[in-house]
């Protein structure tokens, strides 16, 4: 029944594009470029059209926000219907989140371990690639160093605690996104808490080549994210729900790395709990100091009420909720395949690092003692959600 509504309305909606974008093609929009010459771009407040690499470019440089849906155009399409967000029926168990905080004192201890030192030493490497380009071999060669560095981790685990590695190739991407996953025990083992950030920098114009450190966008939240990891697994923590920490490819070439594992997770009909995203968590702009931004648009309502609580609990920072826009970042991705996502940033005007995208997103333009905050966060968030009690 719904199938036929829908295969009704992408009727006519092909009817509408082949008569303007696509002229004299008969097929569904987006089957033109299927073969992978052209990409299927979806802008703000549009349909998806097919766009050559020379138009994704200009978009990119002139910082037009977008989504490529390319790689996900043949998985049920309608899901991709701006209009028609499809809420993932596995999802509506998860919204039954902890009103109060109840595992603080499971937290503390390795919340205590973290250490801004060591995320700057982490920093300073991942940023000396020329670029983390999703589409070129530095963005290769910064993917491969960074899963040598998480596998490492994961193999100082012991206690039986089976932590693994993994990549996740992406078509027209040199770059893979990688997930490193500590199982859960018990009853919830199929329910996942993800904790998220972007690998990949940008030089907005000199994309294959030019200098990209990518200091703050999104070195400081892959930075958080593997620290937080490295201490999970240091401490031995035995989760009840499965953990996952997941570094994105392509995120700047329009939501590619995490659209393709979340959707490959809706396939899949995995059950993700709860999904945190970390894009940008070392940039205090002045007259903002202590504060964090949180993200209205794109997320899940219950669990930024539960961020709330443990932000308040296991930071420092006063939470400011704002709205990021269209494509921010990806938790985007989760929110539009119908998982529950949240997403705290850095401050509450975070686009304000105008450093970000150029040759100047460098790290002695950020704070690792803000960076830590939001370190604190995410163990507190891990072993709040995926934890014992849970
Ligand atoms: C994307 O990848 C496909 C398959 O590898 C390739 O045929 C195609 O040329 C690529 N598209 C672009 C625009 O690079
Ligand atoms: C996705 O985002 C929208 C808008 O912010 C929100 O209303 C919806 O509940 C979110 N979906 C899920 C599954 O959390
Ligand atoms: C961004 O920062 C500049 C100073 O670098 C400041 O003048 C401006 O007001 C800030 N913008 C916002 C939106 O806070
Ligand atoms: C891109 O990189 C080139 C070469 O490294 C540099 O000259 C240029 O300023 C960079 N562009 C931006 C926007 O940073
Ligand atoms: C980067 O900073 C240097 C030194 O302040 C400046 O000369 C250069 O123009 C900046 N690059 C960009 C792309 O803003």
């Amino acid at each position: 029944m719904k199938l036929a509504i829908g295969i009704c309305i992408w009727a006519i909606l092909a009817t509408v594009t082949s008569q303007s974008a696509v002229p004299s093609d008969k097929n569904l929009p987006g089957e033109r470029g299927k073969n992978g010459d052209l990409f299927y771009i979806e802008l703000e407040g549009s349909d998806p059209v097919d766009m050559t690499k020379e138009q994704v470019d200009d978009l990119i440089t002139k910082g037009k926000h977008f989504i490529d849906l390319t790689n996900v155009r043949s998985h049920s399409q309608l899901k991709y219907e701006r209009t028609a967000l499809k809420d993932n029926a596995k999802a509506t168990i998860a919204l039954d989140y902890p009103k109060e905080i109840r595992s603080q004192e499971q937290a503390q201890p390795i919340i205590d371990k973290l250490s801004p030192d060591v995320m700057r030493e982490f920093l300073n490497h991942f940023t000396s690639f020329t670029n983390r380009y999703a589409r070129s071999s530095h963005g290769a060669k910064s993917a491969e160093w960074l899963y040598e560095y998480v596998t490492k981790i994961s193999s100082g685990a012991s206690n039986g605690l089976q932590v693994t590695v993994s990549k996740e190739s992406h078509r027209n991407l040199t770059q893979p996104s990688i997930i490193a996953r500590i199982p859960g025990q018990g009853n919830l083992v199929d329910e996942i808490v993800i904790i998220g950030a972007h690998q990949d920098s940008i030089n907005s114009t000199d994309k294959e080549n030019g200098r990209a450190p990518g200091a703050d966008d999104d070195g400081s939240g892959s930075a958080t994210v593997v620290e937080i990891f490295r201490r999970l697994v240091e401490a031995r923590y035995q989760p009840s729900r499965t953990l996952e920490f997941h570094w994105y490819a392509g995120e700047e070439v329009g939501l590619v790395g995490s659209l393709d594992v979340a959707t490959k997770y809706q396939k899949e009909a995995k059950n993700v709990y709860a999904m945190l995203q970390f894009d940008m968590t070392g940039y205090v702009p002045t007259g903002h100091e202590n504060t964090m931004g949180l993200v209205t648009d794109n997320v899940n309502a219950e669990l930024n009420e539960f961020l709330k609580i443990a932000a308040t609990a296991y930071t420092n920072l006063k939470v400011i909720p704002f709205a990021c826009g269209y494509r921010c970042s990806d938790h985007a991705s989760w929110n539009r395949t119908g998982f529950p996502s949240t997403f705290p940033i850095e401050s509450d005007v975070a686009k304000n690092n105008s450093y970000i995208h150029t040759e100047n997103d460098t790290m002695d333009h950020l704070n690792f003692d803000h960076m830590l905050e939001f370190a604190k966060l995410g163990v507190g968030f891990a072993v709040e959600l995926a934890g014992e009690g849970s």
